[in-house]
């Protein structure tokens, strides 16, 4: 196991991260964004931490207009490359911030954060907060999160993670203003580089704006 080193500024660890891996992802979206976002009514929508842009690019599949967001250029090249080869870069853009200090501009139907993890100097309360301010009356604000990490993840194994609850009290989100539909564990079978599997919790935060 390789455990990341600590960095001041997030790209450092993430450009690292994605120079070493194939241009391409394997193209699947997140078992949880395809559960919380199928049948919600098509608008536009935030992936934040978009990655090589699997989430994004689905979104884009089923007609919505989609800006993917991350740190690490590298990766948003890769994603804009996959957008091109899917035919759908008309209705996907990809703009690069350090969301511990920035967002896009705008109010999205659908704000969506998968994983949105870092080692080293990362505000992720904050971050997310910002991302709660840019959802409409009426959206979707779907925060994905490691529950637990499988065997060889570099994490360190002794981890306590957050509840999905933990996670929703830090946000401070108003039940005047938000709606619960989700907020809990989920399990998942997770596929390691070398192809193993295990079972692993994700927790989930999916809440409506009123
Ligand atoms: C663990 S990966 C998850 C990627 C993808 N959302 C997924 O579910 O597979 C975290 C992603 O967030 C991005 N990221 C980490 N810290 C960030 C920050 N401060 N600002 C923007 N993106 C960041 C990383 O570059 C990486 O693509």
């Amino acid at each position: 196991m390789t455990v990341p080193q600590l960095h001041d500024d997030p790209a450092d660890f993430w450009e690292g991260h994605y120079t070493k891996m194939s241009k391409l992802s394997g193209g699947r979206p997140s078992a949880i964004l395809v559960r919380f976002a199928e049948g919600r009514a098509i608008g536009r929508a935030l992936d934040l931490g978009c990655a090589r842009g699997d989430d994004a690019i689905w979104l884009t599949k089923q007609g919505w207009t989609v800006t993917g967001v991350d740190v690490a250029e590298s990766a948003l090249n890769a994603a804009r490359q996959a957008a091109r080869e899917a035919e759908v870069a008309e209705r996907a853009q990809f703009e690069r911030h350090d969301l511990g200090v920035s967002i896009p501009e705008g109010k999205f139907d659908l704000v969506t954060a998968m994983f949105l993890h870092s080692p080293g100097k990362f505000d992720r309360v904050s971050a997310l907060r910002r991302a709660a301010n840019a959802v409409v009356p009426g959206g979707l604000l779907l925060i994905g999160a490691h529950g637990s990490c499988p065997p060889w993840s570099w994490a360190d194994p002794d981890t306590v993670y957050p509840t999905a609850e933990d996670e929703m009290a830090a946000l401070d989100l108003s039940p005047s203003e938000w709606r619960n539909v989700f907020v809990g564990p989920v399990e998942r079978v997770a596929i390691g580089p070398d192809g193993q599997t295990a079972t692993v919790i994700d927790t989930v935060i999916a809440v409506e704006r009123r």
